[in-house]
Formats: structure tokens, sequence, C-alpha cells
């Protein structure tokens, strides 16, 4: 079984194989929505955006980004200096371990914002 481990709490879990980012953080009771998005969000729609997570160990273990995913990270301000370990947890399926980093701040200030 994949395990998540949450960078931040310090907190692993295991998954079924193919189990959905999203579900899983939220019922291990990891906060993934930040402010106001915690109850203003799609519910997994993938429309919102609030779900960004960085997947900072083992990407190659999760889900290839699909279209949908694509097109909203390709608007969001934080995905910029982002691009490699960027996910939005609903659309990502965990495949094998990964490390996760939930409510990413925006890298406004990053090296690769003006690049
Ligand atoms: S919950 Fe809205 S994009 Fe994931």
């Amino acid at each position: 079984m994949p395990t998540i481990t949450f960078a931040n709490e310090k907190k692993e879990i295991q998954v079924p194989d193919g189990a959905n980012l999203r579900r899983e953080t939220l019922q291990a009771g990891v906060a993934l929505y930040p402010g106001i998005h915690k109850v203003a969000n799609c519910h997994g729609l993938g429309s919102c955006g609030s779900c960004r997570v960085l997947v900072t160990k083992g990407m190659e273990n999760t889900s290839r980004m699909g279209v949908l995913e694509k097109a909203r990270l390709g608007v969001s301000l934080a995905y910029i200096g982002n691009e490699e370990t960027m996910r939005l947890a609903c659309q990502t399926r965990v495949h094998g371990d990964i490390t996760v980093t939930t409510c990413p701040p925006a890298n406004l200030y990053g090296e690769n914002f003006f690049s």
C-alpha cells in the first residue's frame, strides 16, 4: 500500500493504490484548504484550484496531470516556480509513496518568478 507523508504535519498514512489525494488528506484530518477555501471550494471538481499541494517526493508515483488540472494550474500565480511539484489534490491519484506539503504559499518573490 502506498504511503502519503504530510511534511508539515509530520504524519504518515497508508492508502490503497489509486486513492484520491484530496479524499485521503481530508479523511486523515490534514488541513488541505487555506482560509475561506475551507468552506468555499469546488469539492473536488477541479475548478477552484484551492486544493493545491506540493508533491516534494514521489511525483512519479502519482497519476498524470490531465487537461483540466493543467488548465486550472496554468492560470494560477502560485504555479509559477512550482511547475515540477504542484498538483491539485482532487485530481491526483496515488500509486506509490509520496511526500506532500499542503497549503503551499505563493512564490511571488521566488527566483523563478520573472524568468
Ligand atoms: S477542490 Fe477545487 S480544484 Fe480541487
